[in-house]
């Protein structure tokens, strides 16, 4: 188990960040969608760390072939998905466990899908019960993984209306259906990040959204391959925004981030905060792509009860900023952060406690009491890689002691680096 120490920075930093992790949402699609092909999809930037990585072995195990060369890697899909002799480790990736399990469970064969001890504990019958509804065989341990799926290419039709805004559940879903379902609709209460369908509507999969309601055809022919340039991950970028936003005197540029509207509501939340934040539009393949500029500015606290599902996995690093802010901030509605990598409700609002930080726990949310400053503390990530590197930033202000650190890896290798380079000249 490894631990970082984080010294205080004694002076602003003025940097351009050209190599932010790859988006991870995205590239774990990538390795899936591929498979819908009958040639060889090319991917630029695929983002190399644990999970995604577990994601690649996964498709290996059925029968793909994996070329990386340097920043293409090229996955080669089976002409069958082969039945595989041996478990299939999504390590910590709620993303891998749920799109691998719709995608599945409209192939013909047996697979266990299994995952670290975090992963263990999250609910998956969020995804098990729509998919045995539509005819999916699928045996779980109480609602738990492991999963064991007997694939079948008869799925039947939906019309299935979440209650849970999850991109992981509607995706999930689309896969199934497009692998071994029947025409089908997919409603959300609100929009959730839209990877899926605009990457299965770019590889030509009959998939189109009319008045909020996904409507999906199962595809007859193999789809054409991916041939895509990931952006940086709009959430691993969102560490060094709120560092640039936090430490005085301070600029970052932080380049070629995916600039989807599902995906940046953090950033226009830390806007309303005060936060000083440009936006430099580049292109738009498979979605937007940028640069963000964000420069250090006091910020005032706010309450967040909306668009929840845009912005959840910042919220750890948007709660450092809401503890630099003047006043009090509010999160509500936000119960989903109870069922992520940990119980972020709760290791947020523990960790923060640590640094004597006034706030308070509630069911769907949180109350922080700004107060400008940190308390150097030993905090503990539970596992969780956004826990660590939220209060990796906090100790910016005033050094900070984070144990179980390892779980960087499992999104963004190169964190450490880039957080060490804020020291530089
Ligand atoms: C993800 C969806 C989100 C997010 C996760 C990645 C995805 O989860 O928290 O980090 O790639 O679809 P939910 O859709 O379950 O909220």
């Amino acid at each position: 188990m490894t631990n970082l120490k984080i010294r205080k920075l004694k002076k602003p930093f003025g940097i351009t960040i050209q190599d932010i992790a790859s988006d991870k949402s995205i590239s774990h699609r990538c390795v899936i969608f591929s498979l819908f092909s009958d040639k060889p999809s090319t991917i630029f930037n695929f983002l190399l760390a644990q999970d995604t990585q577990d994601s690649l072995n996964i498709a290996k195990k059925l029968g793909a072939v994996v070329e990386i060369d340097e920043n293409k890697t090229t996955i080669t899909p089976p002409t069958n998905i082969l039945q595989p002799d041996e478990p299939l480790y999504c390590g910590n990736a709620g993303t891998a466990i749920r799109l691998w399990a719709g995608f599945l469970s409209g192939c013909e064969g047996k697979f266990i899908l299994t995952g670290d001890e975090y992963l263990l504990k999250r609910p998956m019958s969020r995804v098990v019960k729509p998919l045995c509804n539509i005819g999916a065989n699928i045996k779980d341990l109480a609602g738990f993984a492991p999963l064991t799926i007997l694939g079948n290419t008869h799925l039947k039709n939906f019309s299935f209306h979440s209650d849970i805004d999850s991109a992981q559940i509607k995706s999930a879903m689309i896969l199934a259906c497009i692998k071994g379902g029947q025409n089908s609709t997919y409603k959300e209460n609100n929009l959730t990040r839209d990877h899926t369908e605009r990457m299965l509507d770019c590889m030509g999969a009959n998939i189109k959204t009319e008045n909020g309601k996904i409507i999906i055809s199962p595809t007859k022919k193999p789809l054409r391959p991916l041939n895509i340039t990931i952006p940086a991950d709009p959430s691993s970028a969102f560490f060094f925004a709120v560092a640039a936003t936090i430490v005085p005197n301070s600029q970052i540029v932080l380049k070629n981030i995916s600039l989807n509207p599902t995906r940046i509501e953090a950033y226009k939340q830390l806007e309303n905060m005060g936060a000083d934040i440009t936006y430099i539009n580049k292109e738009n393949t498979y979605e937007p792509i940028g640069d963000i500029i964000v420069k250090h500015s006091s910020l005032v606290g706010i309450t967040i009860s909306d668009n929840i599902a845009w912005l959840i996995d910042e919220l750890p690093a948007l709660a450092i900023a809401m503890s630099i802010a003047k006043g009090k901030s509010v999160v509500k509605n936000a119960k989903e952060l109870r069922v992520k990598e940990s119980d972020r409700i709760s290791s947020i609002i523990n960790n923060l406690k640590l640094c004597d930080i006034c706030c308070e726990e509630f069911d769907d949310g949180y109350e922080i009491q700004g107060s400008g400053k940190f308390q150097k503390a030993t905090i503990n990530s539970h596992g969780d890689h956004r826990v660590a590197m939220s209060f990796a930033i906090a100790g910016l202000l005033s050094g900070m002691d984070i144990e179980d650190t390892d779980c960087i890896l499992t999104s963004f290798p190169n964190f450490r680096s880039i957080l060490r380079s804020l020291y530089q000249d």
